[in-house]
């Protein structure tokens, strides 16, 4: 009862940039190979189906962010990774908790307040394009989560409201049927910085200022030569502060190299001599990795065996939950 149990969830949209690699991937593969803890890493990408209709998208995506985290070292001997779609006893398990969920929480969720919102001040029809897997996100999120009896689950300051309705939805359920679900709490990170992009704004697929993480060479020597600097002169002293470059930098550079560049900046560096050694320090953390995610991409047989171990795995515990649960509420064979 006392082991860690951490959860992490992607979900499969869009391809990875190197603001998801700095903030959630590189950290949620480091943890992948802690020992003393138990973990789950897992595709939604019944989640992404709530935000997206495009099958080839929804397919392209799963495939793209499985080889990313494969190529990128996930331990899938000692984690257990999975695509959500696998398990049937998720949406079994969403279904039970949605039908003893209050509509009102749902209600309160920001997440779909902001797009009401949009709708308002657009004079739309607040409901307008707005499905019913986007207003129960939150349910199946917590199906995900209360399926593995989750203690800790590493999330981005967007999803703590999450959380908290999947405890919530934990402890109604509990006081109802009894003590069957923990209560999860969530982890977020103040250390993981938020990389700006090439514009100086967060790095984010909706201002189209990211790095894919996956450039060939040439292409991410182009991207890092677009991010944008000010019209300071070579031998003119620049502030790192607020300077994307430099933050940039610094999530690649261990503190020796950040404190060197540091230095260079009061020095005076030119703009382009940073971004060269910006490359360079990108493109050699990345450089191992990008071969094994080419070799993995024409091999995706071999991504989904790993995924089909994970799944036996997974469901070698959701198979049991998923029975006490449908016990618990009076779905079973008459006795
Ligand atoms: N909603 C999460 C996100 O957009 C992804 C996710 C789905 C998730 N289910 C989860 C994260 C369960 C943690 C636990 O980032």
């Amino acid at each position: 009862m006392s082991q860690k149990i951490i959860l992490t969830g992607i979900t499969t949209t869009g391809t990875p940039h190197i603001g998801n690699y700095v903030g959630a991937i590189r950290p949620g593969i480091a943890a992948s190979k802690d020992a003393k803890k138990k973990n789950f890493y897992f595709l939604a990408d019944y989640h992404a189906l709530a935000k997206n209709e495009d099958p080839d998208k929804i397919s392209r995506s799963t495939l793209e962010i499985a080889a990313a985290w494969m190529a990128l070292g996930l331990d899938t001997e000692h984690a257990t990774f999975y695509r959500q779609s696998d398990l049937p006893e998720i949406p079994e398990l969403t279904w039970i908790l949605t039908s003893m969920t209050a509509k009102g929480l749902m209600n309160r969720a920001h997440a779909y307040k902001a797009v009401v919102q949009d709708n308002v001040a657009a004079g739309e029809d607040p409901d307008f394009g707005i499905n019913m897997g986007l207003f129960s996100y939150p349910i199946l999120m917590a199906a995900d989560i209360l399926m593995f009896g989750s203690t800790h689950v590493p999330v981005g300051k967007d999803q703590i409201q999450h959380l908290e309705m999947a405890r919530d939805i934990a402890q109604r359920f509990n006081h109802h049927y009894g003590e069957i679900l923990v209560l999860p709490e969530a982890v977020t990170d103040e250390h993981v910085a938020v990389l700006p992009g090439k514009d100086g704004r967060k790095m984010s697929k909706s201002y189209d200022n990211t790095i894919p993480l996956w450039l060939p060479e040439k292409q991410l020597r182009k991207a890092i030569m677009r991010i944008v600097t000010n019209s300071l002169e070579p031998g003119e002293p620049k502030d790192p502060e607020g300077s994307a470059l430099f933050a940039i930098y610094s999530a690649f550079a261990d503190a020796e190299q950040r404190a060197a560049m540091r230095q260079a900046y009061h020095d005076g560096i030119a703009w382009g001599e940073a971004k060269k050694q910006l490359f360079e320090l990108v493109n050699s953390e990345l450089a191992e990795a990008r071969d094994n995610y080419h070799r993995l991409m024409e091999e995706p047989a071999h991504i989904e065996e790993a995924l089909q171990k994970g799944a036996a795995r997974a469901r070698e515990l959701s198979e049991p939950m998923i029975q006490k649960v449908r016990d618990a509420v009076g779905i079973s064979t008459i006795r």
